[in-house]
């Protein structure tokens, strides 16, 4: 069996669309799915579907390995950062190579780093005028978004749309890919 961690800070449809995809799977489980606001939904979400939940803050993430403790005691083989929005770091980088990956909802390089999350990165997206935005799923590193391209996908943008449409595209997108990818990226390991 192999466990995924799922990282999330906020409404966790993409956590969802992971947990329900790997529900009737014999060799992949979501085991943990970790957040740093106790008030996130996505804690709900873990909890109707009889999934471990974890709450850390930010001092103990960042000055102590005490999470690291945690992972290895559940077994965490793969972590899925999703809509997570915190820098990770080193020492969970250094004990997950390879095994940790985030969903970005914009074509990076472009609109990626520190304070480009969720509508800022679409809101962005639109005043640049662009033709079509996308979902970036790659590995994780040290820096903000910019760890190894795993995948992409793009979808257009018409030009009557606004940002909110642009999110909406894009979330479907997130929502078809993120399980897949994790999907095949865990089988071929
Ligand atoms: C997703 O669109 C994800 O790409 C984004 O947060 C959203 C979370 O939505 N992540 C970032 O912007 C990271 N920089 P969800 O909670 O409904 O899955």
């Amino acid at each position: 069996m192999k466990n995924i961690a799922i990282f999330a800070s906020g409404t966790g449809s993409n956590a969802r669309k992971i947990v329900e995809h790997f529900r009737k799977n014999e060799t992949i489980k979501v085991a943990l799915i970790i957040s740093n606001k106790a008030t996130a939904k996505v804690l709900d979400m873990a909890k109707d579907n009889n999934i471990t939940t974890l709450i850390i803050n930010r001092t103990d993430f960042y000055k102590s390995t005490s999470l690291l403790e945690d992972l290895k005691k559940r077994q965490i083989d793969f972590i899925a950062l999703a809509g997570f929005l915190w820098l990770i770091p080193a020492y969970l980088v250094k004990a997950f190579p390879n095994k940790m990956i985030n969903i970005h909802p914009a074509l990076l390089p472009k609109y990626g780093g520190k304070g480009m999350y969720g509508h800022h990165v679409h809101e962005a997206v639109f005043k640049n005028k662009e033709s079509e935005s996308g979902i970036t799923l790659h590995y994780v590193n040290e820096h903000y978004d910019e760890g190894h391209i795993i995948f992409q996908a793009a979808c257009p943008i018409a030009s009557t749309d606004t940002p909110i449409d642009i999110a909406r595209n894009v979330l479907a997108l997130e929502h078809y890919y993120f399980p897949r990818i994790l999907m095949s990226l865990l089988n071929n390991e």
